[in-house]
């Protein structure tokens, strides 16, 4: 009798064992999925049906090789971890076909050795981790700049307004040879304020938050840049009209998508781009969520706003530090527009992606959305 019970109890706990490493693969934020020695997806969990664009149903009657072509590393990897039977990394890898378009990799093979020939696939999207990375930098970046910011506001403008008067009245009373000298003193001592006032949004102000429809942002901003900067350029729109209000500030939202749209502006009309190009999209993403700084809550941000241009890419050389203020390729750029798309989306809890490369470049924000609780405030 005792015996029946022990066994009994024995495969209870052992189906609670199997149940607990379903539940675990399941809610595991990282693709993870099963191959047998065919590459037929033998088991995939939610984050690879994800990651695939794919549901494990569909996933189940196709290989890895109708997925992909067939030069890509991966299947050199899948290759070595059959032949030496042991776990195999690679970084950096792109997977790149009409269905998947994935770059920076991170992808891990491992044998499993009660079922000779399969692999076990762990796929990890490093250019989130790089995202989240840079945004913990350049915050702390931003924060160095907003101390300089309120040292030159107070000790550069005002002087600087007494050298731009004495231009000014120097201008009406001297000769037509000494005017021009003048009129330099006075451009420049514009130019020096202009660039303190930009250094100024970087000072650390509470921000004021309504509901913001995001579209109506985008519209305003490509119709300032079809206007002005970005006249000879084709703009494409891709809106999700179903997405409900972000909580946000709406002239700091304007200024964010305005910087992108002019860099990408600035990125398409480079010499060797045949027909400029700006795609605008908008839409849910599920699955972003960071957490709140001094807290060990999560906030989700389910939202995203895409600014797209066709141009040459981000230069090599810029990556690393591409939201640090002062990093600049362009003879006349400040390096101060991520700087302040970075800090601004940083006050609002939100997180930047960048994904680039020469002919496709995109900057993508995710942002938090009204929430009952912002409603009642
Ligand atoms: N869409 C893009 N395509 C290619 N490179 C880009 C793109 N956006 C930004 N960059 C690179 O990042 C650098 C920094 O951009 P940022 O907007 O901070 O400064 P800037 O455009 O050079 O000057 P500012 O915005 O202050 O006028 C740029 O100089 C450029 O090299
Ligand atoms: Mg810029």
């Amino acid at each position: 009798m005792t015996g029946v019970v022990t066994r009994a109890s024995r495969l209870l706990a052992s189906r609670a064992r199997a149940a607990d490493a379903t539940a675990i693969l399941g809610a595991l934020p990282v693709p993870v999925m099963l191959l047998d020695p065919d590459n037929r997806f033998r088991n995939v969990n939610q984050a690879a049906e994800q990651f695939l664009g794919m549901s494990a149903a569909s996933l189940a009657h196709v290989r890895l090789q109708d997925l992909l072509p067939p030069d890509n590393p991966v299947f050199m990897l899948i290759e070595q971890v059959r032949k030496t039977e042991a776990t195999i990394s690679d970084h950096d890898l792109n997977l790149d076909s009409p269905r998947l378009r994935k770059r920076g990799i991170t992808a891990q093979g491992s044998p499993l050795p009660e079922e000779p020939g399969a692999v076990l696939l762990v796929m990890q999207d490093a250019s989130a981790a790089r995202a989240l990375d840079r945004q913990i930098a350049f915050r702390g970046a931003a924060r160095s700049v907003s101390g300089m910011a309120a040292i030159l506001a107070h000790e550069v403008k005002n002087p600087l307004s007494g050298i731009r008067g004495a231009a000014q009245l120097l201008e009406a009373s001297v000769g037509a040879a000494d005017r021009e000298l003048a009129e330099l003193i006075r451009d420049e001592a514009d130019r020096i304020r202009a660039l303190v006032d930009r250094m100024e949004a970087f000072g650390e102000k509470p921000i004021a938050r309504t509901a913001v429809n995001i579209h109506r942002v985008l519209e305003h901003v490509r119709r300032l840049a079809q206007t002005g900067f970005a006249a000879h350029i084709r703009f494409q729109e891709l809106y999700d009209p179903s997405l409900p209000p972000v909580w946000a500030n709406r002239d700091q939202l304007i200024q964010v998508v305005l910087n992108l749209v002019k860099n990408a502006a600035e990125a398409a009309t480079q010499e060797g781009v045949a027909h400029p190009e700006i795609t605008l999209a908008t839409g849910f993403q599920h699955g972003m969520r960071v957490a709140i700084p001094g807290s060990t809550a999560r906030m989700d941000l389910p939202l995203f706003v895409s600014v797209r241009d066709n141009g040459p890419g981000i230069p090599e050389d810029i990556r690393p530090h591409l939201f640090e203020p002062f990093v600049t390729s362009k003879s006349t750029g400040k390096g101060l527009g991520l700087a302040l798309v970075a800090k601004i989306v940083g006050d609002h809890g939100g997180l930047i992606e960048v994904d680039s490369r020469p002919g496709r470049t995109e900057f993508r924000l995710h942002l938090p959305v009204v929430t009952e609780k912002d409603a009642d405030q």
